[in-house]
């Protein structure tokens, strides 16, 4: 829940392209062949209307994954060009997580008050 909110806050690929193959709609506006449609994964991941409290590290949002609407959370995108290293990076990063924080103590820096 922790790195899946850590990843919503702060997706490393915030933006992503793809090149339109056919024409289609998007939200009433054309798209043509050729055409490049940016995907912003960074605002989706703050979106007002899919998220509570978006700018909050709230790791609990989480906790039911099925809850979490498919289109409103990628950080490895979706569909056939998705990142292929998603489930190696997701265990490597809880194992991490997890070695840091079984051999170290972490405490606020004083006088440093993380803000968003
Ligand atoms: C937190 C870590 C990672 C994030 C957030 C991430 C995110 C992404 C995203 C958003 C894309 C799509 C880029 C695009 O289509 O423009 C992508 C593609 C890709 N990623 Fe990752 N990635 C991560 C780790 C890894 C790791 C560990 C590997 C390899 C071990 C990896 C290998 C790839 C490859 C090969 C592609 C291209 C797939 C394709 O186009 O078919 N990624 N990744």
């Amino acid at each position: 829940m922790i790195i899946d909110e850590a990843l919503r806050l702060y997706p490393p690929g915030a933006i992503v392209s793809r090149t339109a193959q056919n024409r289609d709609m998007l939200c009433g506006t054309p798209v043509h062949p050729g055409d490049t449609v940016m995907i912003p994964i960074y605002s989706l991941h703050r979106h007002r209307n899919l998220w509570e409290a978006p700018d909050s590290f709230v790791p609990e949002r989480f906790a039911d994954r099925k809850a979490v609407p498919r289109f409103s959370y990628f950080p490895f995108i979706d569909g056939p060009r998705i990142c292929i290293g998603a489930q190696f990076a997701l265990t490597e990063a809880v194992i991490i997580l997890s070695t840091l924080l079984s051999r170290f103590k972490f405490t606020q820096v004083p006088g440093a008050i993380p803000s968003l």
